[in-house]
């Protein structure tokens, strides 16, 4: 009995040990992905290239002065960037900026506050994923 109850307790710490082993970033990707998966059954996984057409993409549904996630972050994804009052955007692309994208709480609201503000709505899961899996491979 004592055995069993060790060996279930070794199995389940690996187990654990696993989920800690991927990176921060792979864990808040994968909740994107959850989350398209709820809501479309034929979800064919994220597209770096839609990614970065939604990154460089101009909208007129936001607000007039920033039309484009490059306006703030610059046009290319190891730039560095400057909000509007003229502070620092550390860049975006994980291969120079690994501080990128280790927490959901965090990437969620930026994503929630800058999808507004350029395009007038919320970004889908999609469309974050989309953005996430291009900016990783940058
Ligand atoms: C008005 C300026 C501005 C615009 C436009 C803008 N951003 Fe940002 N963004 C920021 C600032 C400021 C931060 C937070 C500071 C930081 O993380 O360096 C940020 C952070 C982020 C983050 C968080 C990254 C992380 O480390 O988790 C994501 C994701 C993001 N932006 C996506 C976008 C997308 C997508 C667009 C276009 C739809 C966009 N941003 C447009 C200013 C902007």
């Amino acid at each position: 009995m004592k055995k069993i109850l060790l060996l279930t307790l070794m199995f389940t710490g690996m187990a654990f040990s696993n989920v800690y082993a991927q990176s921060p970033q792979s864990v808040v990707l994968t909740f994107y992905e959850n989350l398209q998966r709820e809501q479309a059954v034929d979800f064919k996984g994220f597209s770096s290239e839609r990614g970065q057409n939604l990154f460089v993409s101009a909208f007129s549904d936001g607000k007039p002065d920033i039309p484009s996630c490059t306006t703030c972050h610059t046009p290319s994804p190891t730039g560095t960037g400057k909000t509007r009052a003229g502070k620092i955007i550390e860049p975006m692309a994980l291969s120079i900026n690994n501080a990128r994208y280790t927490d959901t709480v965090k990437t969620e609201k930026w994503f929630r506050r800058n999808c507004k503000s350029v395009m007038g709505r919320e970004c889908t899961p999609r469309e974050k994923g989309d953005f996430l899996t291009f900016m990783m491979g940058q």
